[in-house]
């Protein structure tokens, strides 16, 4: 009976891999500046990258849980203030007091987009950071250092161009989304956002400055906690070595003693 169950554990195990492997599309690798122990937003990208989001994702996506004002905090798109307000005021949300719309202020959210049935970018690098890699286990995460933002920069450079029709709506084909067929259509196309500091704008460029810049919202203070854990280690380090020598002198007249005992 047991070896039965184990058998078929196991064959559930071998046939289950393969679909599990085949889930998920195709990732791409980027070396992104805040990867590794030490890594940091470069604040250049994240500036372009809110810059797409603003001309090209916002039409479709919100932001829901991002204030504006955190893209004056430290460690993110450092705009200045005054340049947060502005940019909030060019949006309009819904006040429930005035029981009207009125310009956005630092301390409103980004809106939320419902109407092109989308969903929202806020956690998105963090809602896929994990499961790719072989049999969806997450080792590219540990690896690699590849999570949502590879993710994202993927799915907006895997169309292959193919399209078909389903019920009405259209998909195109997507390398790097799961079922292989996305009903976004491609938003991003060569030079189509003009950065204001001569960056590239090719697909790829954009790709990548929007990617870093919604890790960034998902994770806004993933610089002080890479820092929290340094020092910390460097606590633990420093507490072990004094923890060695006190034991050493603790035990040094005793050890000495049994030395000159057993001489
Ligand atoms: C024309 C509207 C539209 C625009 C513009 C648009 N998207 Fe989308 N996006 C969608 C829709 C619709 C979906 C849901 C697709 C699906 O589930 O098949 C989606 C899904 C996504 C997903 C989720 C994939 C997943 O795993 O569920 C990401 C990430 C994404 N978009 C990023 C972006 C970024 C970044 C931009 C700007 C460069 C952008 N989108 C611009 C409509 C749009």
């Amino acid at each position: 009976m047991l070896r039965k169950l184990a058998l078929s554990a196991m064959a559930a195990v071998l046939v289950g891999a393969p679909a599990l492997a085949s889930e998920g599309g195709h990732v791409e690798d980027v070396a992104f500046s805040f990867e590794g122990p030490f890594g940091t937003y470069d604040k250049a990208q994240l500036r372009r990258g809110l810059q797409v989001y603003t001309e090209v994702c916002a039409a479709c996506h919100g932001l829901k849980y991002v204030p504006f004002r955190t893209l004056g905090d430290p460690g993110g798109p450092e705009l200045p203030a005054d340049l947060v307000k502005a940019y909030a005021a060019t949006y309009e949300v819904y006040d429930p007091e005035l029981e009207d719309t009125r310009p956005a202020r630092p301390s409103d959210h980004f809106p939320a987009v419902t109407s092109a049935g989308a969903p929202d970018l806020s956690l998105m690098a963090k809602a896929r950071a994990g499961f790719h890699g072989p049999m969806g286990l997450g080792i590219n995460q540990i690896v690699k250092g590849m999570g949502g933002a590879e993710y994202i920069y993927s799915i907006l450079t895997g169309y292959t161009g193919e399209e078909k029709e389903e019920a009405g709506t259209t998909f195109y084909e997507n390398k790097a989304f799961p079922s292989g067929w996305i009903a976004m259509p491609p938003p991003l196309s060569d030079e189509l956002v003009e950065y204001a500091d001569g960056h590239k704008n090719d697909v790829h460029h954009m790709a990548q400055d929007v990617a870093a810049f919604l890790m960034w919202t998902a994770e806004p203070k993933m610089m002080a906690r890479k820092k929290a854990g340094f020092v910390g280690v460097l606590m633990l380090v420093l507490l072990t070595s004094f923890l060695y020598l006190t034991n050493k002198a603790l035990w040094a007249p005793i050890k000495r003693g049994a030395k000159a005992g057993s001489a």
